[in-house]
């Protein structure tokens, strides 16, 4: 093990079953609450936009999923992903910390998200379902499950956030290279879409404003769902593939337990993924530090409350607690496109507020530095939402070179940036500015939080 570089499993490794963290919640989850009744939501409330095997896994008490063998034979094409020990990295850093990526790059659209676009894909064409509707930030969830409905002989709508379409033309077009529908959010095609472009036509898009412009597509058309990228316990669940063959792959590298798991967090899916299987073993008394990295223009469980709010612009979703910086936040338009969300998992949320995930934020110009240094060494050219996870371990990394200690750190690295060499060549070119968020317009957002009794 002196030099191995790559940990792979093999196929017959993939997990049998997904991990459900809910029964193991140090405290129990806050129920969604219906806007309209005040009251939690039950399976029917969400039937209209989700199918029921999906609205079950979200509720679900047990402990374990069963993965069904159409997905496995799906998930195969890419997984196990390898884990990697960085040792170049370490190398250039002269750090004694042993430093590892769980690479989720490999698959097809270049993400960790088609581990739940084919789930969702899998569940809805079972269910009859003819289309999905979904929303998409950096384009790369908008792939994955154009992707997952290729598969499945599904249709698929995409309402891409208008600045990332701008910034990102190839992903729209890998989308419709894989059949997909493609439009820039806000659009004219939904009452949500053309209230934003009344109030501001150069609006430059914001997840929550594309999240209500699918919602309101697959609740306004008979044969159509919608698909959700992140945030719900359903979509975390799925995740939890990468941190279950991350704790086997540790085990193979030689390593009692990680010390630090580092991921970036947009919705929080790939982060509740890759440490959910660990915060289990945090809570029996194992001493890992879990940390979430978000940008300094969208930073949600830094500088948010904890409350119920909705996960949409035009308040079409149920309220869910979470950290939030109000459902009618624009952040800067940040090139990390996936992490400029105003909420967060519920489940997450719920954690970080127990003390057990812990956060930090991060402005994009350190990010793009460190993602270099990292391609420079690693070869991989990471995402820029990824590169938050990789900023924020390179600072422990060399922090360790004072401590002296030299600990296991883990990045949960989530995507290829491939497709985001222009916001490359703004850095590289010194035009890329570091975008904070405006005290104003968080002042603002906030004020559109509702009051939910006992909510707060
Ligand atoms: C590469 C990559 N990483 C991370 C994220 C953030 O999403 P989440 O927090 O759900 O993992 C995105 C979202 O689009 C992404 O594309």
């Amino acid at each position: 093990m002196d030099d191995i570089v790559k940990i792979t499993l093999s196929e017959r490794d993939i997990p049998q079953r997904w991990y459900n963290i809910l029964p193991d919640l140090p405290k129990p989850l806050p129920p969604p609450i219906h806007p309209g009744t005040g009251q939690p939501l039950g399976p029917q409330d969400l039937a209209p936009i989700f199918p029921m095997a999906l609205i079950q896994q979200e509720m679900s008490p047990e402990p374990w999923i069963e993965i069904p063998d159409d997905i496995r034979r799906v998930l195969k094409l890419w997984r196990p992903s390898p884990l990697y020990r960085a040792r170049e990295l370490e190398k250039a850093l002269k750090t004694p910390a042993r430093i590892y990526y769980k690479n989720e790059s490999f698959s097809p659209p270049g993400s960790h998200k088609p581990n739940t676009a084919v789930a969702q894909a899998y569940y809805n064409k079972k269910e009859g379902v003819a289309r999905l509707a979904t929303e998409t930030g950096a384009g790369q969830w908008g792939s994955a499950l154009s992707f997952g409905c290729q598969f499945f002989g599904l249709q698929c709508t995409v309402y891409m956030v208008r600045v990332s379409y701008e910034q990102k033309p190839y992903r729209k077009l890998l989308m419709q290279a894989w059949g997909a529908e493609v439009f820039p959010s806000p659009t004219d095609r939904t009452q949500s879409g053309k209230k934003i472009r009344a109030q501001d036509p150069n609006s430059p898009g914001s997840l929550g404003i594309a999240i209500s412009e699918a919602v309101e597509d697959a609740a306004t058309h008979e044969d159509t769902k919608y698909a959700l990228g992140s945030v719900l316990n359903h979509v975390c669940l799925h995740q939890t593939v990468i941190g279950l063959e991350l704790a086997e792959q540790l085990k193979i590298a030689g390593e009692k337990k990680p010390d630090y798991i580092f991921g970036c967090v947009g919705g929080g899916s790939n982060f509740s993924g890759a440490v959910f299987p660990f915060v289990k073993r945090k809570l029996k008394g194992e001493e890992i530090r879990l940390v979430a990295c978000e940008p300094t223009a969208c930073p949600t469980l830094t500088k948010g409350p904890y409350c119920y709010d909705f996960g949409d612009t035009a308040q079409m979703t149920p309220l869910l607690k979470m950290y939030t910086l109000g459902h009618t936040f624009v952040p800067a338009p940040i090139h990390a496109g996936g992490l400029r969300y105003h909420g967060d998992s519920p489940i997450l949320s719920l954690l970080v507020a127990e003390k057990v995930i812990e956060a930090r934020a991060f402005r994009q110009k350190p990010c793009f530095e460190a993602a270099l240094t990292f391609a420079r060494a690693e070869g991989f050219l990471p995402a820029p939402e990824t590169s938050h996870a990789i900023r924020a371990a390179i600072d422990e990394a060399l922090r360790a070179k004072e401590s002296g200690k030299a600990p296991c750190i883990v990045i949960a690295y989530s995507g290829h940036g491939f497709f985001d060499l222009g916001a490359y060549e703004k850095y590289m070119t010194g035009q890329l500015e570091d975008l904070d968020f405006s005290q104003g317009e968080l002042d603002r957002a906030l004020k559109s939080i509702p009051k939910v009794p006992g909510g707060a």
